[in-house]
């Protein structure tokens, strides 16, 4: 029989109507996480310059683009969306023969736009092994890490998912910034991610989720580790251990019996428009109830249905509450598919913990699963809820990411018995 993991830890952190009013959070604001990672200030730092192609890319996954004020607090946000504004991943990278950047191991530190040089590498040195090349890339490698607690600080054990949505979402970027950079990118989910931990000299206040490259083989060209380790920073201040989170990790940390896909998202798209987008992408915080066209919503069904490379793709369903929709009948869509006519629209509210986001949408998406890699399957969601922020962003709609749903209802009410990951309402 086939193994699933993040099964049981699935099981165990679904919402309900119940589980929301038993457990409310109380959160600890004397003692909140940082949400940005810096070293020491004697490690040397490469201020990010719009000159630099490269320096644009590395802006685009995550870099600081408003700034909101209240009584007492500023909150930064950024190019990816995060649940709660929490940020609970960092970026790092490797860069070789890249224009801008001395070869070396990076740092991406979002406070401050500029990336912090952990390890400037030797010829024949490199971080390739742990991804499991034999030769030496050109190019830039990604690892994104979670300093989990601080999501779990407020959402407790369901934060897990959360880290793996938000590092979908940070990939997505990945994916959106590599079009415009002009390079293929491909994630990596089989990388040697405890061997990264351990490299990086991380303990369990933060471990890697997830690579990706956007580099080519330099052919015959040898690689091994570096010799040295590298010194772990204190990336938020505050950690209290999750045990069944760290469970999760260690089950989910190797993928099993992965499906390739080979295939490059090909898509044809207006660059300078699409660059806005990445740059302008807010999640919309109440929608006007207006209708969109059908064309739009075909064009965020087919954004969304393109391949992701990876070396451990799992299938999912996109599911559509349609409640606005000029041409379209409403009611849930499966892929496109008209399942079930209706109007749903206040059932979808319900169903994403009474949020008018999911009933005054002009659609509500919902992501489902049953595939066995959890790790994977969880970043594949946050990949489509990225392509889904930013086509919507490119046609002028708004977006928001959602979650918080009530994860057994949502499965009876599709009709669908398989893992509910995530849920994205779009309007105008
Ligand atoms: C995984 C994920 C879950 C989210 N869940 C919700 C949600 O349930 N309700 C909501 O209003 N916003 C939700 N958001 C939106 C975040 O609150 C938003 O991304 C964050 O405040 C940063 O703002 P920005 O997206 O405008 O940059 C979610 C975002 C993500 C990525």
């Amino acid at each position: 029989m086939k193994i699933c993991s993040g099964r049981k830890y699935h099981e165990a952190t679904k919402h309900s109507w119940l589980s929301v009013r038993q457990n409310p959070n109380r959160l600890d604001w004397d003692n909140q996480p940082r949400s940005m990672k810096v070293y020491p200030p004697s490690f040397p730092r490469i201020k990010l310059q719009k000159g630099f192609t490269a320096h644009n890319f590395i802006y685009h996954i995550g870099g600081i683009t408003a700034k909101k004020s209240y009584p007492g607090v500023e909150y930064y946000l950024r190019t990816n969306p995060s649940a709660g504004a929490l940020y609970p991943n960092e970026v790092y990278f490797q860069s070789r023969g890249v224009e801008g950047f001395v070869d070396g191991i990076y740092h991406f530190e979002v406070a401050s736009s500029s990336v912090t040089l952990l390890h400037e590498l030797e010829e024949k040195e490199g971080l390739e092994p742990l991804v499991g090349f034999a030769e030496r890339m050109k190019g830039l490698l990604f690892f994104i890490s979670s300093p989990y607690y601080r999501s779990a600080w407020k959402y407790r054990q369901r934060a897990f998912r959360y880290c793996l949505l938000d590092t979908g979402h940070i990939l997505g970027a990945i994916e959106a910034g590599s079009y415009i950079y002009g390079h293929a990118y491909r994630v990596v989910y089989g990388a040697d991610l405890e061997g990264l931990n351990r490299f990086f000299g991380f303990s369990e206040e933060e471990f890697f989720l997830s690579t990706a490259v956007v580099a080519v083989p330099q052919k015959g060209g040898e690689v091994s580790l570096p010799a040295t380790t590298l010194k772990q920073s204190d990336p938020a201040g505050v950690f209290m251990s999750v045990p069944s989170i760290e469970e999760a990790y260690r089950e989910t940390v190797k993928p099993k019996e992965c499906k390739k896909e080979p295939r490059f998202p090909h898509f044809t798209l207006n660059k300078k428009v699409w660059e806005e987008a990445i740059l302008k992408r807010r999640s919309i915080r109440s929608f006007s109830k207006r209708s969109i066209t059908k064309m739009e919503f075909d064009s965020l069904v087919e954004r969304v249905n393109l391949p992701v490379p990876s070396d451990c793709d799992e299938p999912l369903r996109l599911y559509a509450v349609v409640n606005r929709v000029e041409g379209l009948r409403s009611g849930i869509y499966r892929n496109g598919e008209l399942v079930k006519e209706g109007d749903f629209a206040q059932k979808a509210g319900y169903l994403c913990l009474e949020q008018s986001l999911g009933s005054e949408s002009a659609a509500t998406f919902f992501i489902l699963s049953d595939g066995c890699n959890y790790r994977p399957l969880y970043q594949k969601a946050g990949i489509w809820g990225h392509r889904l922020y930013l086509m919507a962003q490119y046609l002028n709609l708004g977006c928001s990411g959602i979650g918080a749903y009530y994860d057994d209802e949502t499965r009876e009410f599709l009709g669908d018995k398989g893992m509910v990951l995530y849920a994205l309402a779009v309007g105008r």
